[in-house]
């Protein structure tokens, strides 16, 4: 079942086209993530979803309901997280919770209930009565959590949950919203710019200047682009075809590798037909009967940020804080040192 579809979905801020013309669906039960750099367009996909912005054209239905003219039936099913904290720093955590639960007319017998096993979820029944501003960023990050779920929404909103979290902390929160997916049965719908938290959701959506670029899941996002392959290092000898590939079919082919440094060895690229670690075996027992040394040998696979790489020619994270590309930045230094070789730039699809 669809429970969020868009259709040509447009939203304009004056001249600037945020969103443009995006269109998608998300399944009941998916954990699907929106996945582009700063300024691309997501927390302004995620508000119009939410009720919170009116999209310029274009459809957008939650649970069949449309959010222009049904917003009160699309917020009945739906919890969000936002991309900054709307937590109060001078109450506690219980009391933060309370205070949504009474924005949102929750009954006050119903309360208590609900909110201590919210907060047992994200791990912070033991700290609901400390206040809020002597949480850590992960603390505040599951406290804000444990709002969005408050209503037990069918779909939870996480815009860029973990944003400024360090990895562990991050990892953690990953946790629980796998958690809440599995458990409790709830769609999530995600932003991040972060590639390895994409890697973990059923579908991700690429956007890029309002655009969405590709879409599918992770795995087969990656495939489209290439598959694995084995990169080995020798210390002696010559990687050819004839050294080690006679007789070994799914050696499709040998890419020797230049290295610039002053390293003592020969890097290959070996593509392959089979899974890449089923390859391996096969090969440093060949390499090794024809005499070479080997120095390393290693999988190497495409990532999401490769994807993003080959259709926009840049990285996520090529851009300052300001939002100024770094590709740009980059290009017109080498412009004005005239240097302008060795940037990698491929071509817009
Ligand atoms: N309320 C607003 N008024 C004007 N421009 C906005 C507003 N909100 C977002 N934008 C612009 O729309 C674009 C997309 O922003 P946003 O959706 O926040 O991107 P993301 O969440 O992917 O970083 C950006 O260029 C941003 O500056
Ligand atoms: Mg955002």
């Amino acid at each position: 079942m669809k429970v969020i579809e868009c259709k040509d979905l447009v939203k304009k801020f004056k001249q600037l086209v945020a969103v443009d013309h995006v269109t998608f669906d998300v399944e009941e039960g998916e954990i699907f993530s929106l996945l582009g750099p700063n300024g691309a367009g997501k927390s302004t996909t995620i508000s119009i979803l939410c009720t919170l912005f009116r999209p310029t054209s274009g459809i957008a239905k939650v649970f069949g309901y449309d959010v222009l003219s049904q917003p009160t039936k699309v917020r009945k099913y739906i919890g969000i997280v936002f991309q900054s904290i709307v937590l109060d720093d001078l109450l506690t955590g219980y009391e933060n919770l309370r205070f949504f639960a009474r924005l949102g007319n929750m009954s006050k017998d119903r309360r208590k209930q609900r909110i201590e096993d919210i907060l047992n979820l994200v791990d912070l029944l033991d700290r609901k009565d400390d206040l809020v501003r002597h949480y850590s960023g992960g603390m505040k990050r599951r406290l804000e959590i444990a709002r969005g779920l408050l209503f037990h929404p069918k779909i939870l909103f996480l815009d860029e949950a973990t944003l400024g979290l360090d990895a562990q902390n991050r990892r953690r929160i990953w946790d629980y919203i796998q958690r809440l997916n599995k458990e409790e049965e709830i769609t999530i719908f995600m932003t991040t710019h972060y590639i390895d938290e994409a890697e973990i959701c059923n579908k991700v959506a690429i956007i890029d200047h309002g655009k969405i670029i590709a879409i599918d899941h992770p795995k087969q996002l990656k495939a489209q682009i290439g598959s694995e392959y084995v990169e080995v290092k020798l210390s002696h000898g010559e990687l050819t075809k004839e050294a080690i590939g006679d007789g070994l079919d799914f050696i499709t082919d040998i890419i020797p590798i230049k290295q610039t440094s002053m390293e003592n060895t020969d890097t290959y690229r070996i593509m392959v037909s089979i899974p890449a670690e089923e390859a391996i075996p096969e090969i440093i027992s060949r390499g090794t009967m024809n005499k070479l040394k080997f120095k390393s040998v290693q999988i190497n696979k495409p990532t999401l940020e490769d994807v993003f790489i080959e259709h926009t020619g840049r990285g996520l994270r090529d851009q300052d804080e300001h939002g100024e590309e770094l590709w740009k930045i980059r290009m017109r230094n080498e412009q004005l040192s005239g240097k302008t070789r060795g940037f990698r730039h491929r071509r817009r699809r």
